[in-house]
């Protein structure tokens, strides 16, 4: 058969993995593509979606605090950062560092040439005093070679709650090898979505103007659109479910009637039966208290807690365990 057109082989090959497993499960990273990219700038816009303007609020308001936990003696650090994104948060530090004439480099860490691109571009310009350094690598690939240069000491932040992305096993997996790429002075600031009303929790993930909803069927789009799917968007529901014991929240996509899929890239038809599912996201709530599991399972000490007004939300700066 004559292939006309070239796909994304990893990609392709999480989809076909994802579709044939039982229950079928999409890996959540597929959401980012160029439209998922905006759409998830609009949650982050939407008042239902406390997470950016809780974590928001703490860069806003303790500057200094998050300051005083890498300054130290006053010499220069690194601050990096893992899963840049658009960097809006982290432009306040920036701006603050710099203004008060705080020696670092900023280190944006994505797999994404495009994205780191255009944060850089846009720094530049918004900031042309920044001293930026983007990597485009993998995280772990990223830290594993500044671990080498002890000459500066590095704030490493992950924020926006992206670690809810991992289960509890995956989370532990990620943080021990950040961990073993860390150095005794260095500091680690991961953003944590806490438990709390669950209402609060599922509305979050299920808005009224339907923004979520579309967020979770561009994973279908984006596979009609580079994988030549034939997905039918109105023939799937968004369907997202917290559980306040666990604090899972997970999404899903729920086929409304029985049905075979053709996908090009694939050659071949992905069957769903009435009411069968994608399993597409997990956000995982945190508390305190899982948080210092965490910490011990992983080698590292809290040393600070940082939340915001209404306690949605809590920045955690790790050091290693002495
Ligand atoms: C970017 C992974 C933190 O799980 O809250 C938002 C993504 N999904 N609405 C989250 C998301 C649905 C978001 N994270």
């Amino acid at each position: 058969m004559i292939q006309t057109k070239t796909y994304n082989k990893e990609v392709l090959k999480a989809i076909e993995e994802g579709l044939d497993r039982k229950p079928k499960r999409l890996p959540s990273w597929l959401f980012y593509d160029e439209i998922g990219d905006k759409i998830f700038q609009a949650i982050m816009r939407m008042p239902t979606y406390y997470l950016t303007a809780s974590e928001f609020e703490i860069f806003r308001t303790q500057k200094d605090r998050i300051l005083n936990h890498i300054i130290a003696d006053g010499s220069s650090f690194k601050l990096v950062e893992l899963g840049a994104g658009d960097g809006t948060k982290t432009e306040v530090l920036l701006v603050y560092f710099l203004n008060k004439n705080v020696p670092f480099t900023y280190v944006p860490v994505d797999v994404s040439e495009a994205v780191l691109t255009q944060l850089s571009t846009r720094l530049k310009k918004s900031l042309p005093d920044l001293k930026i350094h983007p990597e485009r690598k993998l995280y772990s690939e990223a830290l594993e070679i500044m671990k080498n240069d002890t000459s500066e000491r590095k704030l490493i932040l992950f924020l926006g709650a992206n670690i809810g992305n991992f289960n509890s096993e995956e989370a532990i997996t990620f943080i021990k090898k950040l961990a073993i790429n860390m150095n005794a002075p260095d500091r680690l600031l991961i953003g944590f979505d806490l438990k709390k009303d669950p209402r609060l929790i599922q509305a979050a993930y299920d808005d009224p103007e339907g923004i979520t909803r579309e967020f979770n069927l561009n994973l279908l789009g984006r596979i009609n659109r580079e994988f030549g799917g034939q997905f039918d968007l109105e023939l799937f529901s968004h369907y997202p479910f917290y559980d306040p014991e666990t604090g899972v929240t997970k999404s899903f996509l729920v086929s409304k009637q029985e049905q075979d899929v053709w996908i090009d890239a694939l050659e071949k038809y992905v069957y769903f039966e009435e009411a069968e599912v994608i399993h597409t996201e997990v956000s995982q709530k945190y508390d305190l208290k899982m948080i210092n599991l965490l910490a011990a399972q992983t080698g590292l000490e809290i040393v600070d807690v940082i939340y915001d007004q209404k306690k949605y939300f809590a920045d955690v700066v790790f050091k290693l365990k002495d």
